[in-house]
């Protein structure tokens, strides 16, 4: 294989490419979820009905330490935070999606 792309003139050039556009992506996908950002986020914005680590301090609202209402997809969550479930108000506006995926990055480190 190595031997093969050898003999093909331009062909470490263009692998070197691929392997930077895959590296850009990774980090890409790490920068996606800041769950560090997150936690700030949910300090502020969530922890008054949801407890700050996770125990809800209103009734109705999940446990997230018991990881209630978290076992469905990032988007599903997603959706629930920009629209507003219940008692608690939709976000659209308040935070870009990329700051609730942060936030949702975060409630999965609570349980
Ligand atoms: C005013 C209180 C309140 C605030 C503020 C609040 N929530 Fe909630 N949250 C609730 C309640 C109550 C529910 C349960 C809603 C229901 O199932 O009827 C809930 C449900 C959820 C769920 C589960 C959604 C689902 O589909 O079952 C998630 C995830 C969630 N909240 C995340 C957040 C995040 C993240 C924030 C901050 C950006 C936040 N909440 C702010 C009260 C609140």
């Amino acid at each position: 294989m190595i031997l093969n792309l050898a003999r093909r003139p331009g062909a470490f050039s263009r692998s070197g490419t691929i392997l930077g556009a895959a590296l850009a992506l990774v980090a890409g996908a790490a920068a996606a979820a800041d769950v560090q950002r997150g936690g700030a986020l949910y300090s502020t914005h969530c922890s008054v009905c949801h407890g700050s680590n996770g125990t809800p301090v209103i009734p109705g609202a999940p446990n997230f330490r018991r990881m209630e209402g978290l076992m469905r997809p990032d988007m599903q969550l997603m959706t629930a935070i920009r629209s507003g479930k219940g008692a608690m108000p939709g976000y659209f506006g308040v935070l870009r999606d990329r700051e609730i995926l942060d936030v949702v990055a975060y409630l999965r480190t609570l349980s």
